[in-house]
């Protein structure tokens, strides 16, 4: 049974007020909360055995690495990797990731006249790396159209992906929209033409199940942070043999075999990507993170996710002067509801909702390419995870209320 109650009382930061109301936080697209037991590793580590890992030999620094590699192991495992030990790469975040694989392997093996291939609701952290790396090796940047709903158009990406493509790079969930997108299918498609297949996971990891091996992508990058985990850990999983194929994105200690004044030799994986002194005390808690996350099973979480989003998204549906954008059925999308409430700037009614205790996400979420096709410079975000009831989407309703009463009426449609 899913005991969201329980839940609730593992995250110490759900007890606090908010200019005197209880915290509503519905930005957990940006980042989530975290868990007592996540809070406790990090502690644990700094009062117990904190130390360089990988370095020493003393108890300590074995203790460190130990925990390191565990976390390691559950990472690469919770994705279904073959080869966990290998093929999980830790950075600081999913944006690093992207920028290891857009460097590490773009600079490698793209040349004049080859192209990457996205979509047209990508976060800014999987758009500008690739923009960057065409100007670079003088690859071609091309993008799959989204529909009115924001779904991909299947059609554009018959058309996109061909024998040109040397890289598909795609959003498994988008941040702004929700939508879901048929990862297994394009990377069936892409396969058939050589090219490579990168998920940003960003959003689709912390919230529904993920198995690189059932959708035989080839690099998927996402953040601990966005799943109950510490900041500055991100991952990047790749296939065993791209990742030996690939040449370092950064050089100095830890990723290097043999060095002499003149030239070095590299470290076999998962070293090789992993240069300097790692972010060992979040990686280590992290580990609690997916721990926490195994135990309620991610087809809990997304079951619960589905449900408390289909409710969000028919109650502001139902308010007059509510634009909802993205998919409607939640069996389509994930938990980030993307809205605008008539003239009301997403700022002032993000700004409103505060006063009531309530943190939504308020801009162009980082993906101003999207916001253009929608038709609009920002949007209001109200995005759910583990421990969010309904309740709290019937106070965000409330709350667009209060809005409609400091503004008034808000809308021409509403006037009308
Ligand atoms: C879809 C998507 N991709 C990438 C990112 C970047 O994640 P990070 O800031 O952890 O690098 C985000 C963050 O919001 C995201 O939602």
């Amino acid at each position: 049974m899913y005991d969201i109650e329980q839940i609730r009382r593992d995250f110490p930061i759900l007890d606090r007020q908010v200019h005197g109301v209880p915290l509503v936080y519905l930005d957990n697209a940006a980042t989530t909360q975290k868990p007592r037991s996540v809070i406790d590793a990090l502690v644990h580590y700094y009062e117990h055995y904190n130390a360089n890992i990988h370095r020493g030999l003393h108890t300590l620094a074995e203790e460190a690495t130990a925990a390191y590699e565990a976390t390691r192991l559950k990472a690469g495992r919770f994705i279904n990797a073959e080869f966990p030990a290998e093929e999980t790469i830790f950075t600081r975040n999913t944006t690093e990731s992207i920028n290891l694989v857009s460097n590490a392997w773009g600079r490698k093996f793209l040349k004049p006249g080859d192209e990457i291939v996205f979509t047209a609701m990508e976060h800014h952290s999987n758009l500008v790396p690739w923009q960057m790396i065409a100007q670079a090796t003088g690859a071609t940047l091309r993008y799959i159209e989204i529909d009115d709903e924001g779904k991909l158009i299947w059609d554009d990406v018959l058309a996109k992906i061909g024998a040109k493509t040397k890289i598909v790079a795609i959003t498994q969930m988008s941040n702004v929209l929700g939508t879901i997108n048929p990862i297994k299918a394009i990377a069936a498609i892409a396969h058939r033409y050589g090219a490579v297949v990168l998920v940003d996971g960003a959003q689709s990891v912390p919230h529904m199940p993920v198995d690189v091996r059932d959708l035989d992508c080839d690099f998927l990058a996402f953040s601990s942070h966005k799943m109950l985990g510490p900041t500055g850990v991100g991952v990047l999983y790749g296939k065993r043999d791209l990742l030996n194929a690939m040449d370092p994105f950064l050089g100095g200690g830890e990723m290097i075999m043999k060095v002499s004044y003149e030239s070095s030799t590299y470290a076999a994986l998962p070293n090789k990507f992993e240069a300097g002194t790692p972010n060992i005390a979040d990686v280590i808690a992290f580990g609690a993170a997916i721990d926490y996350l195994e135990d309620i099973g991610m087809s809990a979480v997304r079951e619960h996710e589905m449900a408390i989003t289909q409710y969000a998204i028919d109650a502001l549906s139902a308010v007059e002067g509510v634009t909802v954008y993205g998919p409607k059925d939640a069996h389509d999308k994930g938990g980030a509801v993307t809205f605008n409430y008539g003239e009301v700037h997403p700022h002032d009614l993000s700004q409103v909702l505060d006063q009531q205790g309530i943190a939504i996400r308020a801009g162009h979420h980082c993906a101003q390419p999207l916001m253009r096709r929608l038709g609009c410079v920002a949007t209001a975000r109200a995005s759910f995870y583990i421990y969010n009831r309904n309740d709290e989407v019937d106070a965000l309703v409330d709350g667009l209320g209060a809005a409609d009463r400091i503004f008034g009426r808000v809308t021409t449609t509403a006037r009308a």
